[in-house]
């Protein structure tokens, strides 16, 4: 898989990226993910990339040129499955979203900044629009980093354990259960008995009660979700 992005400020994006998970998945080779400045698309004298906002009012906007040529460039070498906007008033990434992206072969991603980009650019080249959440980031580049984390971890190979990917919360519409490791007995607060039994069968039965358990009292939307699904 290759996830090209695209930013007005790159060095926002290189430590997220060339870290932990998402720096193996590159190193295995199996995701190449390639930042690109859009200053270097710029045509103005000051490598400048917004301007004023047609109409007036506070903010400057991203000037449609620089994402334009980066995009005709990257789309010359090869098709994309996707063109990606990063924008609070995308879809809401969920779960099933990362799951989804995480089988393409060719993403690219684009961050806004400012108040936003020239609206002409989301009608002529983005496929797909794409929020974190409800709440409004300085810009888009601490976004695309989660979403590229999200999709990355899920693409083969990448993870040495791979049901571990799939015991994630979310994945079956369930919060993870807890989890202990070592020692048995920390500050007298002890790890439930159930786990050092070697019982596996009831191992993971005690694992899907605390999972349906925290679902209920913690995301009552989520385990309603699943009990509707069961009725059906
Ligand atoms: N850019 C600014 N805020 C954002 C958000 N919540 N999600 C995606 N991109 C953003």
């Amino acid at each position: 898989m290759r996830i090209d992005i695209l930013t007005g400020l790159p060095s926002l994006l290189a430590s997220p990226l060339n870290d932990s998970i998402v720096k193996r998945s590159q190193s295995k080779g199996i995701v190449e993910i390639v930042i690109h400045d859009l200053r270097d698309y710029s045509l103005q004298n000051q490598r400048s990339i917004d301007d004023y906002a047609y109409g007036g009012g506070a903010g400057m906007v991203m000037s449609p040129e620089p994402i334009a040529r980066c995009f005709d460039s990257l789309m010359d070498e090869r098709e994309y499955d996707e063109l990606i906007y990063m924008t609070p008033d995308g879809t809401t990434l969920n779960q099933p979203m990362a799951n989804h992206l995480s089988l393409k072969t060719n993403l690219a991603i684009l961050c806004g900044h400012y108040k936003g980009i020239d609206e002409r650019i989301r009608q002529h080249y983005i496929t797909k629009e794409v929020s974190i959440g409800d709440y409004v980031l300085s810009g888009g580049e601490i976004a695309a980093a989660v979403l590229t984390d999200a999709i990355v971890r899920l693409v083969p190979g990448v993870l040495n354990d791979e049901t571990s990917a799939l015991t994630d919360s979310f994945q079956d519409d369930l919060l993870a259960p807890p989890v202990y490791t070592r020692p048995a007995n920390f500050r007298d607060w002890e790890v439930p008995k159930i786990l050092l039994s070697g019982n596996e069968g009831a191992i993971e039965k005690w694992r899907e009660e605390k999972a349906i358990e925290r679902t209920k009292e913690r995301r009552p939307d989520l385990y309603d979700r699943i009990r509707g699904n069961e009725e059906d």
